[in-house]
């Protein structure tokens, strides 16, 4: 309960800030475009609902270049975590007010802010599925409907990307946030797969370097928490093999024992005193 009330206030909170950035900065809100094509193919979000992502157009001489922005918000980690996260904002592509999303950071669009991207094909790919865009579970359990598919939901916007002009992309980026930013590097190198004639393909990973951290309090914890998220969306066999064939896969969801393993050019940034870490992650 506690921390759903918590959940609410940082709501709240990101609403209140975004008005506010509204005022200065102007109209940044980009309208979801919903992926009804991609239901066919089994690329949903917990509940059943399509995939979502906002698409700011390229132009001068960002025409070319493309950031890709993969949304964070935790994970769940049972089927009654996930049954409740399948009802709500992180779990489906339905609850959003006003099926908009905030261009801010790398995505915004103004030149003095964001004078490196401002004029990128910029990409926001809403998180509904509740495992870092991972899973890909083809049974639906009939007693709950839940569909575990984050995977699929990532392939299906990277191919509508790549239709819409990332296939000749000379430079990109894949980004993201927590539980986006963990999603960044397990994703890495696939992405990089997908454009192999770019240039320069580069991640940056903010706030997903989670820590298993087994010299600090709460390890075994944080190790529990993790290992119920791979074993709820079935993920031992999608986790990079270079590290599940050394350890249990409960470990190998931790950037620590894979990101060694990443070819491409990797940028993590992550406050060594994150707030998250040092206490939610840490009883
Ligand atoms: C975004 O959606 C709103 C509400 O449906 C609509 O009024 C607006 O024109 C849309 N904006 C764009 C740029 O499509
Ligand atoms: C958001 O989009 C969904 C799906 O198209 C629609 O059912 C819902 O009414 C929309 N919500 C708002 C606030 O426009
Ligand atoms: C699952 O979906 C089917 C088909 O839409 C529906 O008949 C059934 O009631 C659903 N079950 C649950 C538990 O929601």
């Amino acid at each position: 309960m506690a921390k759903m009330v918590d959940q609410r206030l940082k709501l709240i909170i990101c609403s209140v800030f975004a008005l506010n950035a509204q005022l200065v900065f102007g109209d940044s809100f980009l309208n979801f475009t919903f992926l009804e094509s991609a239901v066919s193919k089994g690329a949903v979000c917990l509940d059943g609902s399509p995939p979502a992502y906002a698409f700011d157009k390229g132009f001068g001489e960002g025409a070319n270049n493309w950031v890709v922005f993969l949304e964070g918000g935790g994970w769940c980690n049972s089927k009654s975590d996930c049954l409740d996260r399948a009802k709500g904002y992180f779990g489906n592509s339905i609850s959003r007010p006003f099926n908009r999303t905030f261009f801010s950071g790398i995505l915004d669009q103004t030149q003095i802010f964001n004078p490196d991207f401002y004029n990128w094909n910029k990409v926001f790919v809403l998180y509904c599925d509740g495992a870092s865009f991972m899973a890909d579970v083809e049974r639906v359990d009939p007693k709950t409907n839940l569909t575990y598919r984050g995977a699929r939901i990532f392939d299906a916007v990277m191919d509508e990307m790549l239709a819409k002009g990332m296939k000749n992309a000379e430079n990109a980026i894949l980004t993201g946030t927590s539980a986006g930013g963990l999603a960044t590097m397990l994703h890495c190198d696939k992405f990089r797969g997908l454009i192999p004639n770019a240039g320069r393909v580069k991640c940056i990973s903010d706030s997903g370097f989670f820590i298993h951290g087994t010299n600090l309090p709460g390890a075994e914890y944080r190790l529990r928490r993790f290992a119920k998220v791979v074993k709820t969306h079935k993920l031992a066999k999608l986790l990079p093999t270079s590290c599940t064939s050394k350890m249990d896969e409960g470990l190998c969801f931790f950037p620590e024992n894979f990101v060694q393993d990443i070819q491409t050019p990797l940028f993590i940034l992550e406050s060594a005193f994150e707030k998250f870490q040092v206490t939610s992650l840490s009883q």
